[in-house]
């Protein structure tokens, strides 16, 4: 039974990652910092699986720290998600998300080579992209990115190319998510941000349950069909699966790095999505339009095709699917990771 490392296993993508790899038949040993999330989630995991995960407290940022972590477990691959990633903060604190997103994959890299631990699948992002020149975006649109969070991403995916001609025998899986929403239908894990959300769907679960009064729509003078922005959503289920299909692909890889789009290839609109919402959940959720929000672009969906040919990857649900399993796990968890 190989050992998969997944860094960040606590947090939302993380603790549906470990989810897939139990029920895929990995040993998975998680570490965390609990800096965006909760020993809880662990228990939940458990709860899902019947399996508990191994786990140990590690802050990447402290050089060290992962040597015992190597140490304790016979490490097969990685799959590295800790980061900070909040957009808005990191344009207020970028070095902190400098600091703490290359420090932590600094480390982590210097210890695969010294553990030799040789395939590591790597979660990046669609931000990288910014302003598409073309849509659907293909893994060879240009990069440019526009904010620190975004930045921290390019430049991590750069000092992956780096390692990796410098240290042949790594083998590399980036991983570009688009707009991961949703939660396991078991209703036990999912989105938990602390404060206010920033993103559309923890907000609107919030809204539904009434901790929020009303949705702000960031502007609908966009040239899109109803003039609110184009997002591809992709369920995180979905999402996570693509982990694991990146860890069984990675040692027939011919390049030793491949980057992929995680997308369904579809679009939605922010009122098709809202809509779609109240629909499956029979709630009401009251909107009203504001301005738009700084450094949002008006339309972003994926090319899938390389996952799907490369990987053997296809999201498979879709967004009533996305907006019932968000609708279930907040209603069942309106304050979040509560202990059971
Ligand atoms: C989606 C749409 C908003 C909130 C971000 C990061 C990206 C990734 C996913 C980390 C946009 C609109 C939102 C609200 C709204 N994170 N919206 N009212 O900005 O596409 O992507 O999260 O990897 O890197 O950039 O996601 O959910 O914030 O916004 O109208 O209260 O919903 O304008 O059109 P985004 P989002």
């Amino acid at each position: 039974m190989e050992t998969i490392l997944v860094t960040g296993g606590a947090g939302f993508i993380g603790s549906h990652v470990c989810v897939e790899l139990v029920e895929a038949g990995f040993r998975v040993v998680v570490i965390d910092n609990f800096v965006n999330s909760t020993p809880e989630a662990l228990d939940r995991i458990a709860s899902i699986t019947g399996e508990r995960v191994h786990f140990m407290e590690v802050d990447m940022t402290d050089s060290g720290s992962l040597d015992e972590v190597f140490l304790t477990y016979s490490i097969d691959a990685v799959i590295h998600l800790a980061g900070l990633k909040a957009v808005g903060d990191s344009v207020i604190n970028p070095l902190r998300y400098y600091l703490n997103n290359l420090s932590s994959l600094l480390h982590l890299c210097e210890c695969m080579q010294k553990y030799h631990v040789h395939r590591l699948v790597f979660s990046s992002s669609a931000t990288v992209y910014g302003p598409p020149q073309h849509v659907p975006i293909k893994e060879t649109h240009p990069v440019q990115t526009e904010n620190p969070y975004g930045r921290t991403k390019h430049m991590s995916e750069q000092i992956l190319r780096d390692f990796q001609r410098s240290y042949f025998p790594m083998k590399i899986v980036i991983l570009r998510y688009f707009n991961p929403i949703g939660a396991h239908p078991s209703g036990l894990i999912g989105e938990n941000p602390t404060g206010v959300p920033n993103n559309i769907m923890p907000y609107m679960t919030e809204v539904a349950i009434g901790k929020l009064p009303v949705l702000q729509v960031f502007g609908n003078d966009y040239p899109t069909r109803d003039g609110t922005c184009i997002r591809d959503y992709v369920h995180i289920t979905d999402l996570a699966k693509g982990h694991v299909k990146g860890i069984e692909a990675i040692d027939s890889m011919e390049p030793s790095v491949a980057v992929y789009n995680l997308g369904t290839g579809e679009g939605t609109t922010v009122k098709e999505l809202l809509h779609t919402f109240e629909h499956v959940t029979e709630t009401k959720i009251p909107f009203t339009i504001t301005d738009r929000r700084p450094g949002d672009v008006a339309v972003s969906y994926a090319d899938v095709r390389a996952a799907e040919r490369e990987l053997g990857w296809k999201a498979t649900k879709g967004i009533e699917d996305m907006c019932r399993d968000a609708w279930r796990w907040q209603h069942r968890n309106p304050a979040g990771y509560v202990k059971n």
